[in-house]
């Protein structure tokens, strides 16, 4: 079956499938994979320490795939100054790249000039726009199911899809929520012309730093195990509901602010998870697609089964 779609042209790849940006877990293994699964893999430039940190990653990428990749830069979340990083993204001439979490203009104005796709992540319509009017190349839209940060709106994948897709021209990729080839062909049908997934990807073989706990949670749990913090500083997310995310939520409805939430929302404690299975001590992003998630496949098994039921779904259309 042909795949191909505004996407797919766009980024020179074989499936419309984008690994999302994933904080402290998008390095070389991963992203290799899914760009040599067809997808289109990505590295997360701010979960480096340094710029040649990224340079070394970017490095790594290209000795093992010579097909298409991103670069992801999740700018004000982590709160570093993003230029340099770019520097060496740019130097390296890398495909794509892509952003979110804060105003992109400053991207694009480092970008003026440079043969590169520019993605933006966005989770609401007017942001969608704004992005086109800036020169994104395409949007990705993400729902309020998604993991990680999300629109303040609380607008889901369904409803949002098809209204950024009649208001924008460039293409729209669909993102939260979707782990498997319905959702694919659900995407496509709402009018974008790809996905991206980002929980889906934790639970693969490839994703090497996560923990084997936190990959087991996502099997093991339902879509009923997430919760959104960090909504009252205006910064909502979605994790895995554990003692940790009660505390934060606990000290939300007192009100208790940044200074208070700080520490409890920080990077170090995000790995204390993820990295460390220490779920005690931390936090995990994910998104309610993990009650779609039974299994840990390599990602190229999951890209065989995701383009399969796609094609069995095209077929019952066809007949
Ligand atoms: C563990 C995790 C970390 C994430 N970190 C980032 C990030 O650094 N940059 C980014 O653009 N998006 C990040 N996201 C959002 C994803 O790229 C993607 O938009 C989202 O996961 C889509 O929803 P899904 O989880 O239902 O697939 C993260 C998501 C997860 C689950």
């Amino acid at each position: 079956m042909n795949w191909k779609t505004r996407v797919t042209e766009l980024l020179k790849i074989k499936y419309p499938i984008i690994q999302g940006g994933l904080a402290h877990l998008a390095y070389s293994d991963l992203a290799a994979a899914v760009s040599n699964a067809g997808g289109l893999g990505q590295v997360t430039a701010m979960s480096l320490s340094s710029p040649e940190k990224l340079r070394d990653e970017i490095q790594k990428v290209k000795k093992l795939t010579d097909k298409p990749f991103g670069v992801n830069f999740a700018i004000g979340q982590h709160g570093r100054p993003f230029s340099d990083y770019l520097d060496i993204a740019i130097e390296e001439d890398v495909p794509v790249i892509s952003m979110t979490g804060g105003n992109p203009a400053p991207i694009f104005d480092q970008l003026k000039g440079v043969n590169v796709k520019k993605l933006v992540l966005v989770a609401a319509k007017r942001q969608a726009v704004k992005a086109e009017e800036l020169g994104a190349d395409a949007v990705m839209v993400v729902g309020q199911e998604g993991g990680g940060h999300l629109g303040r709106d609380d607008i889901g994948t369904f409803v949002l899809v098809p209204q950024v897709a009649d208001a924008v021209s460039i293409p729209v990729i669909a993102s939260g929520g979707i782990g498997d080839g319905r959702g694919l062909m659900a995407a496509l049908s709402l009018g974008a012309d790809g996905i991206e997934m980002g929980t889906r990807f934790v639970a693969t073989k490839e994703c090497v730093h996560a923990s084997e706990l936190y990959k087991n949670r996502l099997v093991e749990g339902t879509e009923n195990d997430t919760v959104v913090i960090k909504r009252t500083i205006g910064a909502p997310a979605r994790v895995i509901a554990n003692p940790w995310s009660d505390k934060i939520l606990e000290i939300e409805k007192q009100n208790g602010g940044y200074e208070q939430l700080k520490n409890y929302i920080s990077g170090n404690a995000n790995k204390k998870y993820i990295y460390e299975g220490k779920e005690q001590e931390g936090f995990a992003w994910a998104g309610q697609v993990m009650g779609l998630i039974k299994d840990i496949p390599s990602v190229e098994e999951l890209f065989e089964r995701i383009i399969a039921e796609g094609e069995t779904i095209r077929g019952k259309w066809t007949n």
